[in-house]
């Protein structure tokens, strides 16, 4: 991952606040409730319309190093995409490509070098607490507190009033099945329920958009196939928008409405698939002809793909 996360929610990661002014890369820190109020009042100050599309990306390219370093490393070129409200799209492309580093320019946690990125009709100009949530790989769940006294820590970060948390915790937890773990520890689930939790704690932020970045990469397969399907039906009852990275393949069919392909480094939109079939998903979707099919076809957009990104880091 690009910078270290400490985040002790997904309303907490390393942010510009905003962005400096020079130009210069973000300060990693963690924001309190005031400072990610101000943010999101920033953000909304500095509006511009930009259609009616969730997130809108312009010409977004994105290098890392110094100006004038011969180092200087291009992450990003010439990214233009529109993602949809309530769509499921995926960002999929060979490891090292760039795929976190888009996900961190449309949430605001990184500036791109050039271009720009629109969330809600919003130009983003720093984080957008009250818009994005993110859920990230790593289990980002305080272990002092207890699982229902993080996702009350998520709800306050947000803003939501005290009176309204207790019902909106019990009805997250609901969601993902894990009502009765509410007084657990973290140390005391599975690595799979934890993230269950980050996901079902995302989900229940009052935003409409959520970014997740490889969520279910430290899980073992049969877990992730499960968590899959539950995030697909999930998806019905919910109406976000929500952007995941993902190297499987699998998972990617069987999640998106789009699956956007990129290149190699530096990431290029390759091609745009379309998964035309209705959430939830069944799990006999995943063994069709039409998922093996689609598959396939995201193979073979990726296979030079990976083997010049193997050739770029030997
Ligand atoms: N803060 C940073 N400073 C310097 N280089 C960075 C930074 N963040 C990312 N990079 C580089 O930019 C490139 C893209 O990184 P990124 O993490 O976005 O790729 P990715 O597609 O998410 O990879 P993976 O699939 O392995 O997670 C990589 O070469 C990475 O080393
Ligand atoms: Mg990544």
């Amino acid at each position: 991952m690009p910078t270290q996360r400490t985040a002790v929610s997904s309303q907490l990661a390393e942010v510009a606040d905003p962005w400096p002014a020079h130009g210069g890369e973000p300060e990693t820190a963690i924001l309190c409730v005031e400072e990610l109020r101000k943010n999101a009042l920033s953000n909304s100050r500095d509006a511009s319309r930009a259609g009616d599309a969730a997130i809108g990306i312009r010409g977004v390219s994105k290098s890392f190093g110094d100006d004038g370093d011969d180092g200087r490393l291009p992450a990003l070129q010439a990214i233009d995409l529109e993602i949809r409200r309530n769509e499921f799209v995926c960002l999929l492309g060979p490891s090292g490509c760039g795929k976190s580093t888009l996900l961190n320019i449309i949430g605001g946690l990184l500036k791109p070098s050039t271009g720009e990125v629109f969330v809600n009709g919003r130009r983003v100009v720093g984080p957008l607490p009250r818009d994005i949530a993110f859920v990230f790989q790593e289990d980002t769940l305080l272990p002092w507190y207890t699982i229902a006294q993080n996702m009350h820590v998520a709800l306050e970060f947000q803003g939501v009033p005290r009176e309204e948390r207790p019902e909106r915790v019990r009805a997250a937890l609901e969601a993902v099945g894990m009502s009765e773990f509410a007084r657990y520890y973290p140390h005391q689930l599975s690595v799979g329920m934890k993230q269950r939790i980050a996901m079902s704690r995302g989900l229940s932020l009052q935003t409409d958009i959520v970014l997740m970045d490889e969520p279910f990469a430290a899980l073992d397969e049969q877990t992730r196939m499960v968590l899959g399907e539950d995030l697909s039906g999930l998806l019905e009852q919910t109406h976000k928008t929500i952007v995941f990275v993902t190297h499987s393949l699998a998972e990617a069919v069987f999640l998106s409405d789009r699956i956007f392909v990129f290149t190699a480094r530096p990431a290029r939109l390759k091609s745009i698939v379309t998964v035309d079939e209705p959430h939830p998903r069944r799990p006999d979707f995943m063994t069709s002809d039409k998922f093996n099919g689609l598959r396939n076809r995201l193979y073979g957009l990726l296979r030079e793909e990976i083997r010049e990104a193997v050739r770029q880091n030997v």
